[in-house]
């Protein structure tokens, strides 16, 4: 079995039933994967239901005023993510009749949209086969593939893009990352993972080395 097969495995046992994985909405996968950003899950949940409840379509987030935008967010902080958020909808309704775009290459163009986030939307919308890389990602790959080189360089973080996307599954693009990062979350946590009972201990090399607490390696914060 290869490592996509046993991930997404995994997955299918494990994974949280949370609201944004239950459409292929471009719309709501953006406004899921902004307001994660730099907030879990848990605190983020409640602003994504009152988000797609006050603005169900992004017509209504295009036509809503700044502040009743800001209202909604306050709490979650990094404010520029709620005014690019804002931007972003009104260029949306503009430049693509407020079709969300779901392609790779058109969402990487939109502000607030990077790398990581322009292959989630991509993927969990459309199945696009591009890989998503965020911190879950760099975890996981670094101990299953026992990769020592330092993530905070920009060379790593290319070498793990190309890890991520020669790993993803051709097929299932979509389980495949939502399975890898749900796994980064729940199983191969960063601090005291339980290794003695994860799916994937046979085939991880850092399990084998005894090099799981080294991995990743970071050196800048
Ligand atoms: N964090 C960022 N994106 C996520 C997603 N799609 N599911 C769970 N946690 C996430």
């Amino acid at each position: 079995m290869n490592f996509s097969t046993k991930i997404i495995n995994w997955y299918q046992q494990n994974f949280r039933d949370l609201p944004w994985r239950n459409t292929n909405d471009a719309y709501k996968i953006w406004l899921s994967e902004i307001i994660l950003q730099q907030t879990r899950v848990n605190q983020g949940l409640p602003y994504y239901l009152n988000f797609i409840n006050a603005f169900p379509t992004v017509f209504d987030l295009a036509n809503a005023s700044e502040q009743e935008v800001l209202k909604l967010w306050q709490g979650l902080g990094y404010y520029s993510r709620a005014r690019n958020l804002h931007f972003t909808a009104k260029i949306v309704v503009e430049q693509y009749n407020g079709i969300f775009p779901n392609t790779y290459a058109e969402l990487i163009q939109l502000k607030g949209i990077g790398t990581y986030t322009a292959a989630a939307i991509a993927s969990f919308s459309s199945n696009e086969p591009v890989a998503v890389v965020d911190g879950n990602v760099f975890r996981v790959l670094a101990r299953v593939f026992s990769v020592n080189y330092d993530i905070s360089q920009n060379t790593s973080k290319k070498y793990f893009q190309e890890l991520a996307q020669n790993v993803l599954s051709e097929k299932n693009p979509n389980i495949h990352n939502q399975a890898i990062m749900e796994f980064g979350a729940l199983q191969c946590v960063p601090k005291n993972p339980n290794c003695e009972s994860c799916v994937l201990n046979t085939s991880c090399e850092a399990y084998k080395l005894n090099l799981v607490a080294e991995l990743p390696v970071k050196l800048k914060k």
